[in-house]
């Protein structure tokens, strides 16, 4: 169920921790996701080994490749609201850049939300995104996703500010 054409979602296991600590110092990758201070790898080694077990409001799984089963990146959904059918797609990322553009984002993406609407039976998925990340709206909208709104100049990084979208996708447009 969680197998795409090009990836795989898994549940992230403490192994993990050290590609994720890499992947969260990388610059390019955090680009656009908010700037969190640096941590150590001891500190996340311990939050791996402490992860919360994923649940139906609020998982993170591992991304790996069909081909090589490499862990690439990772995504995560939560806030789910059963009673209205809508979940958030927190955060995704493909942390191991050589990686970018393969269509592995966008896979991902697609095996997630239909997790959540073949198997949770949710109605919609929503997600923020800086718009000016060109790539993960690009990878969105390829999937399905439509702007439904605008927080105009909510996201600061290097001194400048952007524009967040939120995207929204109904059970019957995921492509
Ligand atoms: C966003 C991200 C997950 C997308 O994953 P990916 O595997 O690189 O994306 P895909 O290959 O599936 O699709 C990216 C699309 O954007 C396009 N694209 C990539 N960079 C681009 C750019 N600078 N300008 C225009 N288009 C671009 C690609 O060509 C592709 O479109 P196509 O399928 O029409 O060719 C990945 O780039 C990433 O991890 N970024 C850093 C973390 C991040 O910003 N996460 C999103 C937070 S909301």
């Amino acid at each position: 169920m969680l197998t795409g054409e090009r990836v795989r979602l898994r549940a992230l296991e403490p192994d993990d921790s050290e590609a994720m600590w890499r992947w969260y110092h990388d610059p390019q990758v955090g680009r656009w996701m908010g700037g969190d201070p640096p941590i150590s790898l001891a500190q996340n080694i311990e939050k791996g080994q402490s992860r919360p077990r994923n649940t139906f409001e609020q998982m993170a799984l591992g991304i790996e490749t069909l081909d090589g089963q490499k862990l690439i990146g990772y995504v995560a959904l939560g806030e789910t609201d059963f009673v209205h059918g809508e979940a958030t797609l927190q955060s995704i990322a493909i942390g191991e850049r050589d990686h970018w553009g393969g269509g592995y984002g966008r896979d991902a993406v697609r095996v997630i939300c239909r997790y959540a609407f073949e198997e949770m039976g949710l109605h919609r998925v929503m997600l923020w995104v800086v718009a000016d990340n060109v790539a993960a709206v690009q990878a969105y909208r390829k999937v399905g996703f439509v702007e439904e709104g605008r927080r105009r100049e909510a996201f600061r990084t290097g001194g400048k500010r952007y524009d967040y979208l939120m995207m929204g996708l109904l059970s019957s447009e995921l492509r």
